[in-house]
């Protein structure tokens, strides 16, 4: 199904692409039968983290998949992005003429472009021109269904808009121009403002309301979430994390008998799915598959989606889906631990999952990984290869998470008797003169938050390889 840039918002306009909102996405109106035609460019810098065999593989996969049509391309090596049309003068005359050539709708730059070289390039272009982000806050503008994604989405792509909201107007700018031009031909200054740039003022401020409302109500959702995972903080919990169309949802399916969705395509979930996880021999687990990640995703998006990546900040434990048989599998490990460490989660333990093995040609990227990330296990989602070993490392590490121990509180310690019941499986509590004695379950971190936050925590009984031997203390 095609889907639109929603046109309920302000200024959205079928007929003038300049106009839509936000900014002139490039997905394909609902009634609109032809797909776009988009240009691809790159100009590839000495420290690019792109394929350099194949250096538009995944803008064009990008574009694709937000329903465009890619016609042509165009890459330039240079030491950085000119500051006017981040292409060389040359190479930019080559674009405008190949753009005309092939009745191009939008030039899709890999690079993030300012304001400033967007205004510019669709000056000279005469037709829309996007970057990275903005091609990525499209997609997931389009796959958005819930409405806390939708929100998420939209606040990304206002923080994204606003310093960009003069280039929508340069057509009501003109207006001003002709009204208000001095005989030297020269806009602006007092009194010469028009219509065009009211306009921009009112823009701004409707965004600025917008992102506040948004804010506020994306920080209420946090707050829910944060007490819905901490409501289940008793059990093990496991999130699937890793680059797009790695196999994350396929993975989930396989290991839970759970229907998410999966397909061949990039950004196929985006709303974080949490499942009871039965890892055999009376252990269990929580396992959530979340919204795959990307090279330079924009920064906007992973923070407006921190609500949706609640359940990987705080898992216990992250399974890192890698696509084995991508030649790009290293850069997109790269890749997805930057975003980890963006999300403060970098320190959380990981397992490497080597996806994809019954199509891998060349083990020698596993091998790679296994040798620079030693915690990986070998699978196929689809076929099922190597599941039991995956299983087996995750039970274990659910078991040894969690410590049975005797803790001794005295009653006057209201508030930490009370996150004992809320993170602990409390089994048995005995009163004394001055304390309680609970002996309960618990897993090792919460066991470590609690002594580290209350000094009058007496930990009597619990692990060895924690606290020394506590029966010799005493
Ligand atoms: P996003 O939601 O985009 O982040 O994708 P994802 O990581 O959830 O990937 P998904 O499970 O949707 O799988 C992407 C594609 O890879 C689908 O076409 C799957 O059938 C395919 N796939 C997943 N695992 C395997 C595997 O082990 N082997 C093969 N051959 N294909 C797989």
């Amino acid at each position: 199904m095609r889907h639109s840039i929603r046109s309920d918002t302000p200024n959205a306009s079928k007929s003038n692409n300049r106009l839509r909102w936000p900014r002139g996405g490039i997905l394909p109106d609902a009634q609109d039968d032809k797909r776009e035609k988009a240009f691809l460019v790159g100009v590839l810098l000495p420290n690019s983290r792109v394929d350099w065999s194949d250096p538009l593989g995944e803008l064009a996969a990008l574009a694709e998949s937000s329903g465009t049509e890619v016609c042509d391309s165009l890459v330039q090596k240079r030491p950085a992005l000119s500051p006017g049309y981040a292409l060389g003068k040359g190479k930019l005359a080559e674009l405008v003429e190949r753009a005309e050539a092939s009745e191009i709708d939008v030039v899709i730059f890999d690079n993030a472009l300012s304001p400033r070289q967007i205004r510019n390039l669709e000056k000279a272009l005469e037709r829309k021109v996007i970057d990275r982000s903005e091609l990525i806050l499209d997609i997931f503008a389009c796959r958005a269904v819930t409405r806390e994604a939708r929100m998420q989405v939209e606040l990304a792509q206002l923080q994204y808009t606003a310093p960009r909201l003069r280039g929508m107007w340069t057509h009501l700018e003109r207006i001003a121009g002709a009204g208000g031009a001095t005989a030297a031909g020269a806009v602006g200054g007092v009194g010469t403002r028009g219509p065009g740039e009211r306009q921009i003022e009112i823009d701004r401020r409707i965004v600025r309301e917008r992102i506040r409302h948004l804010q506020r109500e994306i920080d209420q959702i946090d707050r829910r979430k944060q007490q819905e995972v901490d409501t289940r903080s008793d059990r093990f919990s496991v999130s699937l994390v890793g680059y797009t169309n790695s196999g994350k949802s396929t993975l989930m399916n396989r290991l839970t008998g759970a229907e998410c969705f999966c397909a061949d395509q990039l950004f196929a979930t985006l709303d974080t799915k949490t499942i009871r996880w039965d890892l055999g021999e009376r252990t269990s687990a929580l396992l959530s598959d979340t919204v795959g990640f990307v090279r330079d995703l924009p920064h906007h998006l992973v923070a407006s989606f921190r609500a949706t990546l609640e359940e990987t900040v705080h898992a216990d434990l992250l399974l890192h889906v890698v696509d084995i048989s991508s030649p790009q599998a290293w850069q997109q490990v790269e890749a997805v631990e930057a975003v980890l460490a963006e999300l403060n989660c970098g320190d959380v333990p990981q397992i490497y999952v080597l996806n994809k093995v019954d199509v891998a040609d060349d083990m020698s990227m596993a091998e790679m990984l296994t040798c620079h990330r030693p915690s990986s296990v070998s699978i196929s989602a689809l076929t099922g290869a190597g599941i039991d070993k995956l299983l087996d490392e995750v039970r274990q590490r659910a078991r040894h998470d969690r410590c049975d121990v005797t803790l001794q509180v005295p009653h006057s310690e209201g508030k930490l008797l009370s996150e004992i019941d809320r993170l602990a499986e409390v089994r048995d509590r005995e009163y004394g003169a001055d304390n309680v004695q609970i002996k309960a379950n618990i897993s090792r971190a919460h066991l470590l938050q609690l002594t580290g936050r209350y000094k009058r925590l007496v930990v009597t009984d619990g692990p060895d390889d924690l606290f020394g031997d506590t029966d010799e203390a005493q």
